[in-house]
């Protein structure tokens, strides 16, 4: 494709509320990594979100630069793709808020990451949570996004997102490009290697539970080692009857790449101790070299920032183009008008 011509557009982001995961690989930053030539992409670090759940401030600065660095260590290159900090570009929260009173009660009602969310964090259950997907809403439109590239749980706010576009696009004129999600077949929905029936999370309080991307082998070799599976004796690929065995298969079909159905012919019959152990090596293989590189990107915390200014700066002019089309299409007054 030439420079010249349009790309379609990519938006997707993580929140930095903690260390990133291999959930975070498998349902985002490889799909991002895979597309990111054959579109105009912006992948943003989502500290706006963050804030939904209370954060200590110290860390959440630091977790803000480790989620950049680690979109770079993941393959991200920053000439092809616009990295930020959500926080800089002011539009974000702008939008969200005329697209707030386009949103109904009972819409945002029935959105079930709010529910678990405010059973997790019952003392803590505040507007910004529950608004939070209309800030999602707003990340995406601003930048007329075609496409979202994002783990199965973000489904939902998608189907949201969508119908905020076109109820806007309906009540005003064609404003909004309305996106299409990308969620991948495997790797979608990694669960908890402690109790497969729960997502993998990097805020579960059980760290055996969750697969990070700065664990060193051992710890990745102990954690898999331990990892729950089902009462089966076959390596099967079967996540509704067998999802702890089923989660191994997707972990090693994501860092090697083998097709699901040639792992499970090649290793039917081996024990699960031995299956774990394949699952571990490759895991170690795929993790190791990200590790690395992002220990190394994270060093140097001066490149990282020119990087990131840089990258709110592009984001920003885009952005300011569509709050500008919405606020006038509102009615808001500019003397530019
Ligand atoms: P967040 O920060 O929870 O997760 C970031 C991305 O990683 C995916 N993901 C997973 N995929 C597979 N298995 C898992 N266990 C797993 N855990 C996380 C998520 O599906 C997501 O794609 N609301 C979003 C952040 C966001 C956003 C956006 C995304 C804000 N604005 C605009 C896309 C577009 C969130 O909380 O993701």
């Amino acid at each position: 494709m030439s420079n010249t011509a349009k790309r379609p557009v990519i938006f997707s982001g993580i929140q930095p509320s903690g260390d990133l995961t291999l959930g975070h690989i498998a349902g985002a930053l490889r799909n991002w990594v895979a597309l990111q030539h054959d579109y105009d992409c912006y992948f943003c670090v989502v500290d706006l979100h963050a804030i939904t759940v209370r954060q200590q401030p110290a860390k959440l600065r630091r977790w803000t630069l480790d989620c950049a660095a680690m979109y770079l260590a993941a393959g991200i290159e920053p000439t092809s793709a616009t990295i930020f900090v959500q926080s800089h570009v002011p539009a974000h929260a702008e939008l969200a808020w005329v697209l707030s009173t386009f949103t109904g009660f009972g819409e945002a009602s029935r959105m079930t990451q709010f529910k678990e969310k405010s059973e997790q964090h019952a003392q803590n259950v505040n507007v910004g949570l529950f608004a939070y997907p209309i800030l999602m809403a707003a990340d995406i439109l601003l930048y007329q996004t075609d496409l979202v590239p994002v783990g199965e749980d973000q489904k939902q706010h998608l189907e949201l997102t969508r119908d905020l576009a076109q109820r806007f696009n309906n009540a005003y004129s064609p404003t909004f490009t309305v996106p299409e999600p990308y969620i991948p077949r495997y790797g979608a929905r990694l669960m908890s290697l402690q109790d497969p029936r729960k997502k993998m999370s990097k805020s579960d309080p059980n760290h055996n539970a969750t697969i990070f991307l700065v664990d060193d082998n051992d710890a990745i070799r102990r954690k898999i080692q331990r990892a729950v599976t089902d009462s089966g004796t076959t390596i099967e690929y079967d996540p509704e009857r067998r999802p702890g065995i089923s989660n191994l298969v997707e972990m090693y079909h994501l860092a090697t790449d083998e097709p699901i159905e040639a792992i499970v012919e090649r290793f039917r019959d081996a024990s699960y101790a031995a299956f774990k152990a394949a699952v571990a090596d490759a895991l170690v293989a795929y993790i190791e070299p990200v590790r690395t590189r992002f220990l190394e990107i994270r060093a140097d915390e001066g490149h990282l920032a020119s990087l990131l200014v840089a990258g709110a700066e592009r984001a920003a002019r885009v952005a300011e183009r569509t709050l500008r089309k919405v606020y006038r299409k509102v009615g808001f007054w500019s003397p530019k008008d």
